[in-house]
């Protein structure tokens, strides 16, 4: 495919004002299009904003946005429970989707957006930007390799400051707080270094607390996992406290340790046991467009996909007693 890929954006808040839609505008071969918003003002300022390329670029009407011709693919930023209906409403039109995390916040909801994307041959590629990050690209490469030797252990801790106001500590629009903005992408970051050499994941216990405010979800969470070959996972969430971002692996042989490498930057410090590893920081978010909006362009593979998604949130599932 020659043309170029025309984007559109359902959900312009934080993710796609500051990091999506920039980084859109790096990725050859597709342009901004459209947005679909609650609100005309809202649309039609952040259509200007970011240089929509549609002559009618802003729509309230999820109908209406999905029904241009023009339109090829889609971004999802909108609170995690519109996603997979939004999702399977894209497949329908025949947009392509990338969708942000999680896929769904429930594994029933997930199945279907997945089916309905397979159904329409359409891409579907989920938002988990810190497999770009060049760095753990890097990191990957080692674990996969197999220089660690056997693995044994590794442990994410992701932690920082939320105010009870934020959607996912609703029931309406979130299922998930700590564990839906962050620990999710641990999750993410634990199946893809861990499963290849260490099998899959058979026990999933967890612990959330949600004593300060008291809301529905967790504030914070601790989540211990057991893979198939024995080797072990814990996942350290909570939005109540800043610390460290951490990243560890431990190996038979060896061991690599990831400081503030996560969050949106693409930057940190990573060490291989002991010594520093140098890698030049890139937008991961631009990374994980360009990879969608060539699995488009070419038909090839996208690198997150839809099973990824559902795997996901099966795990997410396991943590939870509501
Ligand atoms: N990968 C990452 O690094 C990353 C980081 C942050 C967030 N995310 C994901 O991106 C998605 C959006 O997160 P965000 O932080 O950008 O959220 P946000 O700032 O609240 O933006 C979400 C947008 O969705 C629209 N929306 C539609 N229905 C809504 C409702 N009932 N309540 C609130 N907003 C609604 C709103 O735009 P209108 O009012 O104009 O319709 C809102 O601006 C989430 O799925 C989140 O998990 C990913």
């Amino acid at each position: 495919m020659s043309k170029l890929i025309r984007v559109g954006l359902i959900g312009p808040g934080t993710i796609a004002d500051q990091q999506l839609i920039p980084s859109l505008a790096s990725v050859p071969g597709c342009v901004f299009w459209s947005v679909l918003s609650r609100s005309a003002e809202r649309g039609a300022f952040f259509a200007l904003k970011h240089q929509a390329m549609s002559p009618s670029p802003a729509h309230t009407d999820l109908a209406a946005f999905l029904s241009d011709p023009e339109l090829d693919a889609v971004i999802i930023a909108s609170p995690d429970k519109a996603h997979a209906a939004q999702i399977i409403a894209a497949a329908q039109a025949g947009k392509h989707v990338f969708v942000e995390k999680p896929i769904a916040t429930n594994a029933a909801d997930a199945v279907k957006a997945v089916a309905a994307c397979a159904a329409a041959s359409v891409k579907l590629a989920v938002g988990y930007h810190l497999r770009f990050h060049a760095g753990h690209l890097e990191v990957a490469k080692l674990v996969h390799s197999g220089s660690l030797g056997k693995l044994h252990h590794m442990h994410v801790r992701w932690t920082f400051r939320a105010e009870p106001s934020d959607w996912r500590a609703s029931e309406e629009m979130g299922r998930w707080w700590s564990l839906g903005a962050v620990g999710t992408h641990a999750i993410d970051l634990v199946r893809w270094l861990m499963i290849p050499s260490c099998g899959e994941i058979e026990d999933v216990r967890c612990i959330t607390t949600n004593s300060v405010y008291g809301g529905p979800h967790d504030e914070s969470a601790v989540v211990a996992m057991r893979f198939a070959s024995g080797a072990t996972a814990q996942i350290v969430t909570s939005v109540l406290y800043r610390s460290p971002r951490v990243i560890e692996i431990l190996g038979e042989s060896g061991d690599i340790h990831c400081r503030g490498t996560l969050g949106a930057h693409g930057s940190g410090q990573i060490s291989v046991s002991g010594k520093p590893l140098e890698y030049t920081p890139t937008s991961p978010y631009a990374g994980e467009l360009e990879n969608f909006i060539t699995a488009v362009r070419t038909g090839a593979a996208v690198a997150v996909d839809g099973e990824h998604g559902l795997a996901n949130v099966i795990v997410l599932d396991r943590t939870s007693t509501n």
